[in-house]
């Protein structure tokens, strides 16, 4: 089980100043995780913000990576990519939640036996969210 089926992504398709979104199994339920760029290879952290943990870091189209950091947009804490920790914001000195991976021959592995390689891209429920993620929830059921 060290083959293709662990091949999170090529190196290069990991943007430099953005994330890539990966969908893993843990167990029976898929937990979503983003790729980084890092000097040196790549990290891998579970994507949700250490503030509010249903906050996703990543909502389908890349996290804001500026200035070496991966930012949220909820109340804009900043995580160090390389160790995880959020540097500033209400979260401050607490951690991500890394995912091993290790990068040889040009792409990203996931070394992590807690895990399962799913699918690039977001989690099954969250499928539909991307298509609201833009602005405000709207209820159009009316009650
Ligand atoms: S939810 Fe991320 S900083 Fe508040």
């Amino acid at each position: 089980m060290t083959g293709d089926d662990r091949r999170l992504a090529a190196v290069e398709d990991v943007p430099a100043e953005s994330t890539l979104l990966v969908t893993l199994r843990e167990g029976s339920d898929e937990r979503e995780a983003l790729l980084v760029r890092l000097d040196d290879g790549v990290a891998c952290w579970r994507n949700y913000c250490q503030h509010w943990t249903d906050v996703r870091l990543d909502r389908g189209s890349g996290a804001r990576v500026k200035g070496g950091e991966i930012w949220c947009q909820k109340h804009a804490a900043t995580f160090d990519p390389t160790t995880g920790e959020c540097t500033f914001g209400p979260c401050e000195g607490a951690y991500l939640e890394e995912v091993d991976v290790e990068v040889r021959d040009g792409g990203v592995y996931l070394a992590d036996d807690d895990y399962a390689f799913v699918r690039q891209g977001p989690a099954e429920e969250n499928t539909d969210e991307s298509l609201t993620s833009g602005g405000g929830r709207i209820d159009f059921t009316g009650s």
